[in-house]
């Protein structure tokens, strides 16, 4: 409990007061008369306000999002890839926008808000994007969400490199996420777009999706309370004020016009949850007649709403109270990561890595490198090594890489007849449909030797490449970072092979060091947005 301001005919005040009015009526009477005292006078019955209490802070006035879904489950310090997130990173010069923030593995809905959102941003910016890449060790591969993203002012975010455009002005987009919520099947993702100019922060926004892991539905953070919410909220925070500023009335507060109500609308956005009820902030600007007759035209600091128990049961939606009913369980997990999370190249930097001649004993090494880089590739395999390696081709395809045929036995195609090229090709084909249960229809001609009639008997995509680190000769490790990282670009397909195992063991530097750059590292089949086109096929 802290002290009673007292009455004040004024504004209400700029340093810290706290009025804790109880979270019982019992206690909220009591607190109140007894600090308030007025001589010869008999408190009136004040309608209880069990569970409601206001904290008057000193803080100056919120910025819009500043108060994002902060919640006191100790999971909030990530940037997402140990709770299961895949993390993306987007930086675009022209733009002037960075983009850090996540996916769930497969959860389809959240994938398409987050990336609305996303463009929500980038068409704030004016500028049609095309991907970007940075020098090497541009420091990149850190990707997701930001902890305290949410909750840091604005004009910080925009300021911080790891956030912020990177000019370093402070003038551009910046999109970031902040993990708020992990309990029970709930992950609650603070989404904040800020945007400024030379002249400061001109926009601050923040939604919070909710995704129950369990059944993938999202949900935002306005769907957590229930129609009447804004209206009680603003309702009760009036009452408070009033008795606060030493008005005495009990009468029924007049209902709120839409702008008061819009703004208790966005303090419930941005709600935070505490172990105890919800903690709900309403910005300066409260104006109401019962405050008016008081002498505050209009609140000058933020009100803080804190609620529990049967009101914060009332106000909140069925969605928000089931959700309510899961906390202080542990976060069941994310579904696993897998290579084909579909990735938009139009916006980020892809680059396709490719595996010749496996799968062979290092793979399940090599498919480990890319899982804890969180980086897809595609495996051009040869017959006698998936039936040497069958688990092994089962565990690519299982794990969402892509996989393309490198022919039964490994010859020049352009040496043997058409009918015995397409077999070399179909047949692995075939074997690995078995196999794996994947429908395959791209293949890697051996050598890169292809010519018109082998690709006409095929009929299928041969897929070439655009660098070859000739790893195969056994070149030695920065030798192969720098034929990799050091020379791609946007589009290329990178070729290695999973057979030599210096190739497998520089793996984790070169994936590195290749999202380090910017790039995102998918598919053959993603690279192309799953239409891979005809004939001879070199990069994207
Ligand atoms: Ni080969």
């Amino acid at each position: 409990m802290q002290q009673h301001p007292g009455k004040q005919r004024s504004a209400l005040p700029a340093r810290a007061v706290r009025l804790v009015c109880g979270t019982i009526a019992a206690a909220l009477l009591a607190g109140c008369a007894q600090i308030a005292p007025v001589s010869g006078w008999e408190p009136p019955a004040w309608p209880p306000v069990a569970g409601v209490s206001l904290v008057v802070a000193d803080d100056t006035p919120t910025e819009a999002g500043s108060a994002g879904a902060v919640v006191a489950d100790g999971s909030a310090a990530t940037g997402g890839q140990d709770l299961g997130f895949v993390e993306r990173r987007l930086r675009n010069d022209r733009a002037r926008l960075q983009a850090r923030y996540v996916e769930i593995p497969g959860w389809h809905r959240f994938n398409v808000r987050m990336s609305e959102l996303l463009r929500g941003a980038i068409s704030g910016t004016g500028t049609a994007i095309s991907p970007e890449v940075f020098p090497v060790s541009a420091g990149l591969s850190h990707g997701g969400c930001v902890p305290g993203s949410a909750s840091r002012p604005a004009a910080q975010v925009l300021a911080d490199p790891g956030t912020g455009p990177l000019d370093g002005t402070g003038t551009g987009t910046a999109f970031v996420c902040d993990i708020t919520t992990a309990f029970g099947a709930i992950v609650g993702v603070t989404v904040r777009t800020v945007v400024g100019g030379p002249e400061g922060v001109t926009s601050d926004t923040a939604v919070t999706l909710y995704a129950d892991v369990s059944t993938g539905e999202v949900h935002e953070s306005g769907e957590l309370w229930s129609a009447e919410a804004p209206g009680q909220l603003w309702t009760r925070a009036v009452e408070l004020l009033r008795r606060q500023a030493g008005g005495l009335s009990a009468a029924p507060v007049a209902a709120p016009d839409e702008a008061q109500l819009e703004l208790a609308r966005r303090a419930l956005e941005s709600a935070s949850f505490t172990e105890s009820g919800a903690s709900i902030v309403l910005p300066a600007g409260i104006v109401a007649p019962e405050l008016a007759g008081l002498g505050v035209e209009s609140t000058e600091s933020a009100t803080t709403v804190e609620v529990g128990g049967e009101p914060l049961t009332a106000w909140l939606s069925p969605f928000g109270a089931a959700m309510q009913a899961g906390r202080g369980t542990p976060f069941v997990g994310m579904p696993a990561w897998r290579a084909d999370q579909p990735v938009d190249c139009s916006l980020l930097a892809c680059a396709a890595v490719t595996y010749d001649d496996g799968p062979s004993e290092h793979t399940a090494r090599l498919l480990d490198t890319l899982r804890a880089e969180q980086s897809a590739a595609t495996f051009f395999m040869i017959g006698s090594a998936v039936r040497a390696f069958p688990e092994l081709a089962q565990r690519v395809a299982a794990e969402g890489h892509g996989i393309g045929s490198h022919t039964m036995t490994h010859p020049d195609l352009t040496t043997i007849s058409p009918e015995k090229a397409r077999a070399e090709v179909v047949d692995v084909e075939a074997l690995l449909a078995r196999v794996t249960g994947r429908t395959v229809a791209t293949y890697r001609p051996p050598y890169g030797a292809v010519n018109e009639r082998v690709l006409s008997a095929v009929g299928q995509p041969a897929i070439l490449w655009s660098i070859d680190t000739l790893d195969w000769k056994k070149p030695g490790r920065e030798e192969l970072v720098q034929r990799s990282v050091g020379v791609a670009t946007p589009g290329d397909i990178i070729l290695f092979h999973d057979l030599h195992p210096e190739t497998v063991d520089s793996a984790d530097v070169v994936l590195r060091g290749l999202r380090d750059r910017g790039f995102t590292l998918v598919t053959v089949e993603q690279l192309f947005g799953g239409q891979v086109p005809g004939g001879r096929v070199t990069r994207r």
